[in-house]
């Protein structure tokens, strides 16, 4: 920081939309719910929230005490403590640029399918897929939303912290709950609902008591809650001294998770009512989905436009994070101004975006050395390689390298609001999550079929080691 006054976030309750809104995203509409019903109903449910609250919370509070005692982007916050640790700033802020690279195209499809449910696409019901298929490898409309999209990202986070990301957080996150329960009445009281309830929630302890499902639950949990990559490092920059850090950590993941039990309502009820198959992921949210409202008659549309307005608001706060991770790099490290950061990261980005959307269709050929499509290549990298490191890192980091005095005092707002569970969550951070979190990190690692981007990653991975060493 040259001087320049940061942002700080104007209220309490700003702050939590904010950082819900990070957390809140693809992660929970379309993937949660399937990994719930695919991995033992409301058993994995309840295993999901176990390590929301042993891993999720703790390492969120990690995340937000580091950013606030240091008062500047992941990587400041790192070299403030250790210089040898600037890498791991390096590598959340590299995190946050790669995932722009294709995250926004998504957030191009739910925006462009806001107005095809108006525009004639849910007339056809049989051919939602194969009009999936056309539009998402097509050419030049996915680009003009993906364009739209990050235009959407550059008005809210030009005008900073409070004016921009604050405010807009306050507007869409409950705008986005009214949507969700709006959709969730309408699918509870359609005929068949029961049977969607039944997938999701139907407890099943001898299938979810196995080590994958254990380790999907914890992944998911880590991935959900937006950690590893310094983006709650980043927001909790901007706290105020006098912030009550636990209750925030517990309120943002509450909310998270709240969200992804409510998508799941919002979505398999009337799934089931209709006789759909499960599916994860671009299927389940661009195809069936749409082609359940198609089936529902004069309300279909309407439903639908409400559906992807919430998946819209749903990915562009967590861009909006993502965005802000990498400009509050160069603001704070390199003192340039919030407008040139903004604009000039939005273009390299829009034009990652714009090949990782060509790749799709192979209009863009697969990356030579790798032989996977620019946006999947993005998306291996930084889920199963970079964000999984991040947080083995980040918990190493507090539990080993910042003073326990330090976090203690920073935790307690300088004494002034002792935090009664300060050991345990002291225990946890030291050892018991850098542990879990590393079995997950290898596990999702191992699982990668392309190994030479594995292998890339970690070389990535030590590059920034050894370079940024020598900043
Ligand atoms: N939490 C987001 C989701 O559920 C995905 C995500 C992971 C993310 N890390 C992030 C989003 C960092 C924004 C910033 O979809």
């Amino acid at each position: 920081m040259q001087g320049r006054e940061r942002g700080q976030w104007a209220s309490r309750f700003g702050f939590l939309m904010a950082a819900a809104g990070s957390a809140i995203g693809l992660g929970n509409i379309w993937r949660f719910p399937y990994l719930a019903g695919e991995n033992g109903g409301s058993a994995f449910i309840l295993i999901y929230i176990f390590f929301v609250i042993i891993l999720g919370i703790s390492l969120m509070l990690t995340e937000f005490t580091i950013g606030r005692r240091a008062k500047s982007s992941a990587v400041g916050a790192y070299k403030s403590v250790n210089k040898s640790w600037t890498f791991a700033g390096f590598l959340g802020v590299l995190t946050a640029f790669l995932i722009m690279g294709y995250y926004p195209v998504v957030g191009g499809w739910s925006l462009a399918y806001i107005f095809k449910s108006v525009s004639g696409l849910l007339s056809a019901p049989d051919s939602i897929g194969g009009a999936f298929e056309s539009f998402a490898y097509g050419t030049w409309e996915p680009l003009l939303f993906v364009l739209l999209f990050m235009a959407a990202n550059i008005v809210v986070v030009v005008k900073g912290v409070v004016g921009g990301i604050e405010k807009a957080a306050k507007i869409l996150m409950p705008l986005l709950f009214g949507l969700l329960f709006v959709l969730i009445i309408k699918g509870l009281t359609l005929e068949g609902a029961q049977a969607g309830l039944d997938f999701l929630f139907k407890p099943n302890f001898v299938d979810a008591l196995n080590g994958k499902v254990v380790l999907t639950a914890m992944g998911q949990a880590f991935l959900s809650l937006s950690l590893g990559m310094g983006a709650m490092i980043t927001y909790g920059s901007y706290l105020d001294k006098d912030a009550d850090m636990p209750s925030n950590a517990a309120m943002v993941s509450a909310l998270d998770t709240m969200v992804a039990l409510m998508a799941g309502l919002a979505i398999f009820p009337a799934l089931f009512a209709f006789g759909f198959e499960p599916k994860a992921g671009p299927g389940l949210v661009f195809i069936v989905v749409p082609t359940i409202f198609a089936n529902m008659g004069v309300i279909g549309p309407v439903l639908s436009v409400l559906f992807f307005t919430a998946l819209f608001v749903a990915a562009l706060t967590s861009t909006v994070s993502l965005l802000e991770v990498v400009s509050a790099y160069l603001i704070d490290e390199h003192g340039v101004s919030r407008q040139t950061a903004v604009v000039s990261l939005s273009v390299v980005m829009t034009i990652f975006c714009a090949i990782s959307s060509l790749s799709l269709g192979g209009t863009v050929p697969a990356l030579p050395l790798f032989n996977v499509p620019m946006f999947d290549f993005l998306d291996l990298l930084t889920d199963k390689v970079f964000l999984a490191s991040g947080g083995v890192l980040v918990s190493v980091f507090a539990g080993w390298f910042i003073k326990r005095e330090d976090l203690e005092r920073e935790l307690s707002n300088d004494g002034r609001k002792p935090f009664a569970l300060f050991n345990v969550w002291y225990f946890l951070v030291k050892y018991l999550i850098p542990v879990f979190v590393t079995v997950v990190a290898i596990s999702g690692m191992m699982a990668i079929k392309e190994k030479s981007v594995l292998i890339a990653g970690i070389v990535i991975i030590l590059g920034l080691g050894v370079f940024s060493k020598k900043l």
